[in-house]
């Protein structure tokens, strides 16, 4: 029998390539997918053959275009004869250029007009648009194999969202929606996919270590003068006491958790937060500085 085939969408960078290495890890066949990163992928790729002596494709995608998610898990099964597990991994932020080519955001209150419309396309077209038709083509192939087989295997897909569809921020409402609206696709796929062995789930992290929360964050370090970049502000902030966990998420983290996900046959529709504890309930990140102020109020009134 041939081994299982994995395809992760947005593996040349961050937590996918860290998740298509632990699936090679596992024994998979995988697909190293790419945007613009064809070097990087082709690396990877060589690393994962070198290191675990599996069948590593690379395959280029824009998955904000209308067809490529469908042509991209075509392409997978063409090549591997099967497709068992598939992660929907690719995704952008809410950072636009503006005339200046800088890449901007705004508060929600603040942003110009042309811009609003602009920031939501970039996030629906890829995050939402593109992770939907990826599961959309994933669930509807496995089925396909799971009615030639008397006892189906178990397939799995796993859309990487966010804490963002929950977790408010003025300036990322955008890529909030993007991930919110995966939400329901997993609830809903879920009951296609059950009666045939399929699971499908979504992993919600928390902020992670990558080139995506590596962009200057727009505050000075009062000691070096250097800027922070956003994943020092958020390891600062954990390290503070903003999460149970005192450290922000390494890309191996999620990958663990990824795999893990899809290797439970008895769980499906899950929206699955792996944040260091950032969203639980009744975390008060910020009560020494509410207590402070309100304090100050008491005692300036
Ligand atoms: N890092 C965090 O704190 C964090 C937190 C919560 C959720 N997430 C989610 O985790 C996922 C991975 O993020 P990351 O932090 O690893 O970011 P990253 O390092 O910037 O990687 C993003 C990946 O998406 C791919 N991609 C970008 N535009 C694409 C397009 N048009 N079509 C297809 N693929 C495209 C990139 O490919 P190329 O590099 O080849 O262009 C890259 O492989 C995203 O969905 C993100 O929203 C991240």
């Amino acid at each position: 029998m041939s081994r299982p085939a994995c395809l992760v969408t947005g593996s040349s960078s961050g937590i996918g390539a860290a998740i298509v290495r632990q699936f090679a890890a596992q024994g998979y066949d995988v697909v190293v997918h790419y945007n613009a990163g064809a070097e990087r992928a082709a690396q990877i790729a060589d690393t994962i053959r070198a290191e675990h002596g599996v069948e590593a494709l690379v395959l280029g995608a824009d998955l904000s275009q209308p067809e490529a998610a469908f042509d991209l898990v075509d392409r997978t099964l063409a090549h591997f004869g099967r497709l068992d597990v598939a992660v929907s991994n690719s995704g952008v932020a809410n950072y636009v250029a503006d005339e200046q080519g800088q890449l901007v955001r705004y508060r929600f209150s603040d942003t110009p007009v042309d811009h609003l419309a602009k920031e939501m396309d970039r996030v629906l077209s890829l995050n939402l648009m593109g992770a939907y038709r990826l599961a959309q083509r994933a669930l509807k192939h496995m089925m396909d194999q799971a009615a030639q087989e008397a006892a189906p295997l178990h397939r799995s897909i796993l859309l990487i969202t966010s804490i963002s569809d929950i977790a408010p921020e003025s300036t990322r409402i955008p890529y909030g929606v993007s991930k919110a609206g995966l939400n329901h696709v997993v609830v809903g796929a879920a009951f296609d996919g059950g009666p045939h062995n399929i699971t499908v789930n979504a992993l919600r992290p928390g902020v992670v270590d990558t080139p995506l929360t590596s962009r200057p964050s727009g505050v000075e370090d009062p000691q070096s003068g250097r800027e922070f970049t956003v994943a020092e502000i958020y390891g600062l902030m954990a390290a503070g006491g903003s999460q149970p966990i005192r450290r922000i998420g390494r890309p191996e983290d999620i990958a663990f958790a990824a795999y893990a996900f899809t290797q439970i046959p008895y769980m499906t529709g899950q929206l699955i937060a792996v944040d260091g504890g950032f969203t639980l309930p009744g975390n008060f990140p910020n009560r020494d500085v509410f207590f402070q102020e309100g304090l100050r109020q008491r005692q300036s009134s």
